[in-house]
């Protein structure tokens, strides 16, 4: 009767990723011992972030990806929308990192601001702050988020973007502290995952982050077309 149950308490808590609940008479986990297998245990937060997200950045890539950066336009418009959605996403990161990683977050909103003015590009209208920053987990998910974001920009600064030729040169996308952000955050979430509430937390925050991206993304283009209309 027991070892009939046990599978499927196994198969249970695999399908849940949750450890298998510990034998009352000799601390070992039950399913582990009596399958000879291998302990099972709840993945580590940067895979929980990872495979969550994967979607939502193939999504986000395609669409800062078509974007002509060879061009003034492209650049201004890439740029618009990282301001937008790092108005949002900025001041959890930046006191995550200093309070969990012992860092000073580069200062981006004032990075963006400065490449939108060298531009001649108008102030922007950031929209209403709508994340949820303090469930347990948040601040971790939305710094996933905004770290990560900093790795695709090697790719971009290797391509080269709109600019060189004409003097600009942009703070956002030169500034060359983004591995440092990223190598901390990477061992402290690979030791974390097994609070389920700091877990779903993050997993929810990081998703938002990516959709605040996504409307920015989408924002910076009506911005655009409010403009040709002004001109036009
Ligand atoms: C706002 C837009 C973006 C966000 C929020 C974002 C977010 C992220 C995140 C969270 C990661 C870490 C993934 C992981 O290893 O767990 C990442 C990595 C990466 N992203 Fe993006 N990304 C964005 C735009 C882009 C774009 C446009 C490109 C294409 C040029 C890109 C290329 C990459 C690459 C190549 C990596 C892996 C870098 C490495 O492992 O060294 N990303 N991004």
């Amino acid at each position: 009767m027991l070892l009939r149950n046990i599978p499927g308490l196994y198969v249970l808590n695999m399908a849940e990723q949750v450890p298998p609940r510990l034998c009352w008479q000799c601390s070992l986990y039950e399913s582990a011992m009596l399958l000879d297998a291998p302990l099972p245990h709840a993945p580590d937060l940067l895979s929980v972030l990872r495979e969550a997200t994967a979607p939502s950045h193939a999504r986000l890539d395609d669409a800062f990806g078509a974007l002509a950066l060879n061009q003034r336009d492209g650049i201004a418009r890439f740029l618009r929308a990282h301001a937008i959605g790092m108005a949002q996403l900025y001041p959890p990161v930046r006191d995550f990192m200093r309070r969990e990683l012992g860092l000073i977050c580069p200062d981006y909103p004032a990075m963006l601001r400065a490449d939108l003015d060298a531009l001649g590009e108008p102030e922007l209208d950031a929209g209403d702050v709508s994340l949820k920053q303090d469930e347990t987990g948040a601040a971790a998910g939305i710094s996933y988020v905004v770290t990560g974001s900093r790795l695709g920009l090697t790719v971009i600064r290797q391509r080269g973007y709109w600019g060189e030729a004409e003097g600009f040169r942009s703070a956002y996308m030169e500034d060359g502290a983004e591995r440092a952000g990223w190598k901390a955050l990477v061992p402290w979430l690979r030791a974390r995952g097994d609070d389920p509430s700091e877990r779903d937390g993050a997993r929810a925050a990081a998703l938002e982050s990516f959709d605040i991206f996504a409307r920015a993304f989408a924002a910076s283009a009506a911005d655009d077309i409010a403009r040709q209309d002004a001109h036009g």
